[in-house]
């Protein structure tokens, strides 16, 4: 796969670039979903979340984070005191992967590889150069490797300000924490201790601004 390098026009206009990547044919995930998922929120954001990928709800919206995992984000950035309409929310791929259950059956959600992961970077690094952030969360692993490198554990850094080495626009303090998906996916007796984990390392965040 060529990646997306070729398609990122050069410019720092976040609308130039999402009509860009519309046309995006760095991976073959654009051939199995709707559309381009180009991330949403203010250019002028000192916070950027970026999760992993869209989901089926997402697939269809054109939007970032408005399906379940989308919900109990904003019920996370809510209780840690950060308004959604001031951060900037993305995903490290901009496709959704996903599986049939059975043929014409519901879409189900699959891993990105990390050759797809590498091949959607330079979008979410245009954004980066757009955006300029303060600070950076990743939600997840995938988000968290597509930016601090394949070895990155979640589960041994979450909730610290990191300043990685690793070449970000704008140099900005990193907090990984856990994707609200894997919330949902984990168990519901857990679900409330989980959430309380996401919103406890949005606070670290947060206080970091
Ligand atoms: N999960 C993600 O990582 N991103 C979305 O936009 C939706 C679900
Ligand atoms: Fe391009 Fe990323 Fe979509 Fe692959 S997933 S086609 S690199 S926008």
């Amino acid at each position: 796969q060529p990646g997306a390098g070729e398609f990122v026009p050069e410019t720092t206009d976040l609308a130039e670039l999402a009509a860009a990547a519309s046309g995006c044919r760095g991976c073959d995930l654009y051939r199995n979903a709707e559309r381009t998922v180009f991330g949403a929120g203010p250019a002028t954001a000192r916070l950027v979340l970026v999760g992993e990928q869209p989901g089926d709800q997402e697939d269809r919206a054109g939007e970032p984070f408005v399906g379940p995992a989308g919900r109990l984000l904003d019920r996370a950035l809510e209780e840690a005191g950060i308004d959604r309409g001031e951060v900037y929310v993305t995903n490290a791929v901009k496709h959704f992967k996903f599986e049939r259950a059975a043929a014409g059956g519901r879409r189900i959600h699959k891993k990105p590889a990390r050759g797809e992961v590498v091949a959607c970077r330079p979008w979410l690094v245009a954004e980066l150069r757009a955006v300029r952030p303060e600070v950076l969360v990743c939600l997840g692993a995938t988000a968290a490797q597509s930016l601090l490198g394949p070895s990155f554990r979640v589960t041994a850094h979450r909730g610290e300000i990191l300043h990685p080495d690793a070449e970000i626009p704008s140099d900005p303090a990193v907090v990984a924490t856990i994707h609200p998906s894997a919330i949902l996916r984990g168990p519901s007796e857990q679900r409330e201790e989980a959430l309380a984990g996401l919103v406890a390392d949005l606070r670290v965040a947060a206080g970091a601004l």
